[in-house]
């Protein structure tokens, strides 16, 4: 890894832009640096959240418009933050999918149009990419081979890494992902939007053993998830309760554990299916500290090391995208300038990358 980020192909710094849901996100990533860590010069983020918090969610099309009035000034500001000039750049990234298809668009032209003006390569991120790949921004980073367990608002899914660009999907969810349980189960206790990190932090007000929900499908063999019977227990559990504050804490608690525990039941039979010694978590949920708790624990007990990102890099942001695309223009791999994105796309199409 490190090796090959010496060897730089492309000599300038690339310019990352996110904008696949509710956070516009642009970064500056240099890959000539030795070190990955070291490598990024800038990132800015715009979070929509306080926008969509009357709607109780994402608006989409509310989105794509502040998406629209964000995207540049953050571009600038990055810029400015790195030190740089437009001309500097050596080369555009962005989020191509998957995510909300105006949001996605927005992000794709203006990168776009950036990178035919300034005649630089451009190339289309896939946004989970971006966030397996997330790690490899801190000190100490993960080497292929890796177990990655990418757990979002659309995605639940453990994969095998067997290189970077080399990706095979062990298990994945039949239904909700693991933070839209989360955030559909806060919805149903009426916490405020977004669901996930409100939940969480009612959870440490939570007594432990008030409430014990099931940990689904690991009394059988398999990698995949299901989520939806879970929040269904929880509703159960709310009606038939006095639905005090110290009750809504039990309750969020005992979720939390459930997902919590499900999700670290299958990373090790992930990683001892492949043999993989090294987990990555990433991905928004991957921000959950009970979570990054019991699999940092399991790793010392076990003997596999786990990485994550940093908090900031778990959820949406721009540095993950300039990164991933750092890496496959300094692999020489570009698109032509059509603009195209992927509402759905499948990890494992993805070309390696060496
Ligand atoms: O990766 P991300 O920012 O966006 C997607 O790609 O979907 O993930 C957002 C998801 C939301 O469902 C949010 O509720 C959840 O991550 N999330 C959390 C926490 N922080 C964010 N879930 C549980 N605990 C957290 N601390
Ligand atoms: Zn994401």
């Amino acid at each position: 890894m490190t090796e090959s980020f010496a060897k730089a192909g492309i000599s300038a710094p690339v310019l990352g832009v996110e904008t696949s849901c509710d956070e516009t996100g642009v970064a500056i990533f240099d890959p000539r640096c030795a070190d990955p860590a070291q490598g990024l010069l800038a990132h800015t983020l715009y979070s929509q959240i306080r926008m969509h918090a009357d709607y109780g969610g994402v608006v989409p099309e509310l989105a794509s418009r502040d998406h629209v009035r964000k995207l540049l000034p953050l571009v600038r500001e990055t810029l400015a933050r790195a030190g740089l000039q437009a001309r500097d750049l050596g080369g555009v990234a962005y989020t191509a999918g998957p995510g909300l298809v105006g949001a996605l668009l927005v992000g794709a032209t203006a990168a776009r149009a950036l990178a035919w003006a300034l005649e630089l390569p451009a190339i289309g991120v896939h946004h989970m990419e971006g966030h397996l790949l997330a790690p490899l921004l801190e000190a100490d980073p993960p080497q292929p081979p890796f177990v990655a367990l990418l757990v979002s608002g659309g995605h639940s899914m453990l994969i095998e890494v067997a290189a970077i660009g080399r990706y095979r999907l062990l298990g994945d969810t039949l239904d909700d992902a693991a933070g839209e349980a989360f955030d559909k189960t806060a919805k149903l206790m009426d916490l405020p939007y977004p669901g996930g990190p409100a939940l969480a932090k009612l959870a440490e007000q939570g007594r432990p053993g008030v409430f014990r929900f099931a940990r689904p499908m690991t009394d059988r063999p398999g990698l995949d998830f299901s989520f939806s019977g879970l929040k269904t227990q929880v509703l159960l559990a709310w009606r038939a309760s006095d639905q005090s504050e110290q009750t809504k804490a039990d309750i969020a608690r005992a979720f939390e554990e459930a997902i919590v525990e499900t999700l670290a039941i299958k990373c090790r039979r992930a990683l001892a299916a492949t043999g993989a010694r090294a987990l990555v978590v990433a991905g928004g949920v991957g921000a959950n500290r009970r979570l990054r708790a019991e699999l940092a624990e399991a790793g010392t007990r076990e003997g596999f090391r786990v990485h994550f990102p940093r908090l900031e890099f778990c959820t949406d942001n721009g540095a993950m995208i300039a990164l991933a695309g750092a890496l496959r223009l300094k692999a020489g791999q570009h698109e032509t300038p059509a603009i195209a994105v992927r509402p759905r796309w499948d990890l494992q199409e993805l070309a390696p990358v060496a």
